[in-house]
């Protein structure tokens, strides 16, 4: 993905109190950021925030950590945060390359929204949900393993399906045109937004193991 580079958008993004600067000191202890001992759910790829904010607002006794390695797309949902009070929501700019020095065995479920495809086999490494990335996630789960993941990229969704069900997980839920299928509670991200009022059908799946 493209992005422009916005002058002074780390300093903005790092300023916000939902946002956590230096995310391995709560490795392990996460809970003890929320104060609580509710459920953790994060979403790698956050972008502008629209997905995990409203989140957030409509389910109050679930932990919500959004992650995303651009300060540029961050700052969108800092400037979003700025009149909304959500103790249940923290935003990590990161990699999620490091995912397994951030979260140890404490996470139930994780969104994966729109994921870049990386479409060139060169690039297969980058994709979110290849064997790279599946091993990483093997540290961070609590006990059940959730992962919930929407696209508009036929190659992507079907490089999950071998990947994850390669890895062990199972389908436990599919869509191959979600607002055909017209599913309650969804909660449309900012692309799936964009793609579904062009007319492109919206894959969703949810893998478990
Ligand atoms: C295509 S956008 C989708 C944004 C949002 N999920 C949506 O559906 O509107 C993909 C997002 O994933 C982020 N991203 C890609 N690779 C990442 C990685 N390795 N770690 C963290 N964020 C990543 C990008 O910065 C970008 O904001």
């Amino acid at each position: 993905m493209r992005l422009k580079n916005i002058k002074g958008a780390k300093e903005t993004v790092l300023k916000s109190h939902y946002v956590i600067e230096n995310p391995n000191f709560f490795c392990g202890k996460w809970n003890q950021c929320f104060q609580n001992e509710n459920p953790i759910y994060i979403e790698i790829g956050m972008g502008k925030g629209r997905f995990i904010i409203e989140n957030a607002i409509r389910y109050p006794n679930i932990n919500f950590i959004g992650i995303d390695v651009y300060y540029s797309v961050l700052i969108k949902a800092v400037k979003t945060l700025e009149t909304l009070n959500l103790p249940n929501l923290k935003i990590i700019p990161m990699d999620a390359r490091e995912i397994e020095q951030i979260f140890d065995h404490e996470i139930e479920r994780l969104y994966l929204n729109f994921s870049d495809p990386w479409p060139k086999n060169r690039h297969e490494k980058r994709r979110l949900t290849s064997e790279i990335f599946l091993k990483k996630y093997d540290s961070i789960w609590k006990k059940d393993k959730w992962i919930s993941m929407k696209t508009d990229n036929r190659h992507l969704f079907e490089y999950s399906i071998l990947s994850c069900t390669n890895y062990g997980y199972h389908i436990k839920e599919i869509s191959l045109n979600l607002y055909e299928d017209n599913p309650e509670n969804n909660i449309p991200t900012e692309y799936e937004i964009k793609f579904s009022n062009k007319g492109f059908p919206i894959y969703k799946i949810e893998f478990k193991k």
